[in-house]
């Protein structure tokens, strides 16, 4: 079956045609990166905006580019929680009028459930029960995915998500919007032993705080700034990248350990990081667990993995009337 799948949690506007949760047929992804950039993050007024101006294109784009006209289409899958309340109701609008007007079934995704989908389309011999981080710009969270629908999480951040951390670490240094792959970029220039920013040590073994080390950073950029020692951008970066990582590596292992799962997977933005991916694969190996990814286009907000996701979702027979509406905050859990 053939799902046409949208998203428009955040900042950008993007269409899938997927067939049977595999299969990408086309996916179209309209980034407002650009003008976000001259504020140094997301403007949720803005991203509204544009996502009101380019979904019409972007979802004509996606049938054309898989060559297939609505009637093709099998179901319509949107995401309808968790993100920006203004940029959610564009998709789901959006969707809601297609499906109406073209008589097809309607499935509200989760947005990072389908982060975590995102993983079987890389992955086709990946089959739950497995465990997956997600680390994005606003969720980290240590997943157990007991079957294609559902999920339980074992821990969560308690301040700041990694993605944030990492886009307000590189704004202090001076590297503009996104952060992460700019500091995955810079880091391959320093040293990450350079400086030892801390670690949170919290009660739960299985939650995140990573605000901790965001200040730690900014307090040692203004230190150095005080006594007038040169700040090595590269350094901070390559230190700063080692401690979220580590806690991210450090964490997911154990929980995968303690929870008898042999399969880990990893998802969300920050899921592209070089270090994050090769730290954990060379964890993984040592622990002898199967460690699984998705390829990058398929970490950062896409439609594709919304397409999957909406298919099990479909499969279990999951449909919604017209009366669906967008939800900023809904637990992972919950529908
Ligand atoms: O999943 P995503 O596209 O959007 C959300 O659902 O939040 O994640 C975006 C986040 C941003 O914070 C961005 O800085 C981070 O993912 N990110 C990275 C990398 N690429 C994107 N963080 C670290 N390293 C990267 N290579
Ligand atoms: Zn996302």
């Amino acid at each position: 079956m053939k799902i046409l799948a949208i998203e428009s949690s955040c900042d950008e506007t993007a269409a899938a045609v997927v067939e049977d949760g595999a299969k990408v047929l086309s996916s179209v992804i309209a980034s407002q990166i650009e003008e976000h950039r001259l504020y140094g993050g997301v403007v949720p007024e803005i991203a509204s905006r544009r996502h009101c101006e380019s979904i019409t294109a972007v979802v004509s784009q996606a049938l054309s580019d898989a060559s297939l006209s609505l009637n093709d289409i099998d179901a319509i899958g949107v995401t309808a929680a968790p993100g920006l309340i203004g940029a959610l109701l564009v998709g789901v609008n959006f969707a809601k009028g297609l499906a109406l007007a073209a008589n097809k079934p309607l499935i509200p995704v989760h947005h990072i459930r389908s982060h975590i989908a995102a993983n079987y389309l890389s992955n086709p011999h990946l089959k739950p029960p497995f465990l997956c981080l997600v680390a994005s710009g606003g969720h980290s969270h240590i997943i157990e995915v007991l079957t294609y629908t559902d999920f339980k999480v074992i821990g969560r951040t308690r301040d700041d998500a990694a993605g944030e951390a990492f886009d307000k670490v590189a704004r202090a240094i001076g590297l503009g919007y996104p952060g992460g792959p700019k500091i995955d970029k810079v880091s391959k220039e320093g040293n990450p032993d350079a400086i030892v920013f801390p670690k949170a040590k919290l009660e739960d073994p299985y939650d995140f705080s990573f605000s901790g080390v965001k200040s730690a950073v900014l307090n040692h950029i203004n230190r150095c700034k005080m006594q007038g020692e040169e700040i090595c951008e590269a350094d901070i970066a390559a230190s700063f990248q080692k401690a979220v990582v580590d806690t991210l590596v450090e964490k997911a292992v154990k929980a995968a350990k303690e929870h008898h799962m042999d399969k880990l997977a990893i998802a969300g933005g920050v899921a592209s990081n070089s270090a994050l991916r090769q730290a954990m694969k060379e964890a993984c190996e040592r622990e002898h667990i199967q460690f699984y990814y998705p390829s990058p286009i398929f970490c950062t907000d896409n439609a594709a993995m919304i397409g999957v996701a909406a298919y099990y979702e479909y499969k279990k027979g999951v449909r919604h009337g017209w009366d669906l509406n967008a939800v900023p905050n809904l637990k992972l859990g919950e529908r």
